[in-house]
């Protein structure tokens, strides 16, 4: 038998896509979670600089003309308590500058909002810039009141690293999630194609059943045709075995009734060539129809050792009833038949196997022995198994044709004019090696043949 070639596997697949797509997702839950994060910080960053800046600006005031602030001291102290951030500040009046560092960059965008801002250097640090305005009148008309605010960054620096971290730890912890997931999920997806499987090559040989238990949607082309298989196989096999017991039937009766007719005739005849004539063709007749019998009955048995049936057998019972069925062969011949020593043992296989095989081994023993001869037929077990044995005191085989006589159409020299095909010892020997046992051929000691069926422990 041969194994289907394996291409992938829908496992493995489903498995790398989901993988993969865990992966996406965790780099997008990365990012996400990254920018929400950053984002949150720099408003809450520029919310606190706002605020400081518009108290420093609510604190200006007009007298006489002249702008007085008085720089509230809560203004300043709510930026650098928090961290060790440094902070700077700008007072303007629209372009002159009236307090604290005169250089500080000042935000361009958005003139008409109430606050606008810039990151950029001052002093060699990084710095986030607010500007808040208000218009102010004042001895030389309306001008804008502007307040600048900075506060350096290595506090949002450190937050925004540990946001990263976490932020990468999440999105780790989701991939690893994910990856227990697919597991699971590819596992699951792919069972009820384990039990298909399972429940298919747990069947005995003949079980050619339809698949019954129900399978996901996907699957049910696949087990229709499957179940639809096994049926035009099983169809295909009851012809066959039809078949073979037909042919049987239509060969050898045909057969039966010629050669009747030819003995009527032989009888009849004063002829002496006539009756020659006659018996050769008879023997004639005979050879064809025993090759025929064993043409179909080997044909039989390598039918059903195909799908070799795997019943208990009393072996005892069978070697007692095929010695009976080979007996009145047996009393034509005047050679004694004896089941001797038979012990009980008992094989599994086919029963009609096995009693085809004894037969054939009897067949010969009565066939190629003399009249007067005795056949003794023995079942003995031991630790290993079971043991048939047929022994003969007919002339035995040549010692140089042991080797060849289980061919196939091979036979003795001793044959003369006895009837037969040359498949006997090959039927015998394909049956008992399909069961795991072999065939002996030997001579005994004191002359006559013996054949042996050998059959393992089960
Ligand atoms: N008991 C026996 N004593 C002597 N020779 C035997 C014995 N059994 C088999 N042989 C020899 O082995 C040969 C092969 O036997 P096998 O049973 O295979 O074929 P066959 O008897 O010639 O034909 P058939 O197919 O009709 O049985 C025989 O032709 C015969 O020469
Ligand atoms: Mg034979």
């Amino acid at each position: 038998m041969s194994t289907p070639v394996a291409h992938g596997s829908i496992r493995r697949r489903l498995l790398l896509s989901l993988l993969a797509s865990a992966a996406v997702l965790a780099i997008v839950v990365y990012f996400v979670v990254q920018s929400v994060a950053r984002q949150v910080a720099q408003e809450s960053q520029d919310n606190v600089l706002t605020a400081s800046a518009l108290s420093i600006l609510d604190s200006a005031r007009l007298s006489g003309g002249e702008i007085s602030i008085d720089l509230p001291y809560s203004a300043l102290s709510m930026l650098d308590s928090i961290s060790d951030e440094r902070v700077f500040y700008a007072i303007r009046l629209e372009d002159e500058f009236l307090s604290g560092y005169a250089d500080l960059p000042e935000p361009t965008g958005d003139p008409n909002g109430t606050s606008s801002f810039l990151s950029t250097t001052f002093l060699g640090e990084d710095v986030r810039v607010v500007l808040v305005k208000r218009r102010m009148s004042t001895d030389t008309g309306r001008s804008f009141l502007k307040v600048s605010v900075a506060q350096t960054l290595s506090g949002q620096k450190q937050a925004l690293a540990r946001i990263s971290r976490t932020s990468m730890g999440i999105g780790a912890g989701f991939f690893l999630v994910s990856v227990l997931l697919a597991a699971l999920i590819s596992r699951s997806t792919i069972r009820p194609l384990d039990r298909l499987t399972g429940s298919v090559s747990r069947r005995g040989p003949k079980d050619l059943r339809p698949v019954a238990a129900p399978v996901p949607s996907e699957m049910v082309p696949l087990v229709a045709s499957l179940n639809s298989f096994m049926r035009r196989l099983q169809q295909s096999l009851m012809r066959s075995e039809d078949f073979i017991a037909e042919a049987a039937h239509r060969v050898r009766t045909p057969l039966a009734v010629v050669r009747t007719k030819a003995e009527v005739a032989q009888r009849k005849s004063d002829d002496p060539e006539t009756r020659k004539a006659l018996r050769e063709m008879i023997r004639a007749i005979d050879d064809s129809s025993r090759t025929a019998g064993q043409l179909l009955d080997h044909a039989m048995v390598t039918f059903r050792l195909d799908h070799l049936a795997r019943e208990e057998i009393s072996l005892h019972r069978l070697v007692q009833d095929t010695v009976e069925r080979m007996r009145p062969t047996s009393e034509l011949k005047d050679v004694t038949l004896e089941a001797t020593e038979v012990e009980t043992a008992t094989i599994k296989g086919d029963p009609i196997l096995v009693q085809n095989a004894l037969h054939n081994l009897l067949d010969n023993a009565v066939k190629y022995s003399p009249s007067g001869a005795e056949i003794h037929v023995a079942l003995t077990t031991t630790d290993d198994g079971a043991k048939i044995s047929v022994k003969d005191t007919g002339p035995g085989f040549q010692t140089d044709e042991l080797d060849v006589l289980p061919k196939r159409f091979a036979r003795g020299a001793n044959t003369q004019d006895i009837v037969g095909s040359g498949l006997g010892l090959t039927i015998a020997k394909e049956v008992v090696e399909a069961h795991g046992g072999t065939l002996h051929i030997t001579n005994n000691p004191g002359g006559g043949a013996c054949v042996s069926l050998v059959f393992p422990s089960s």
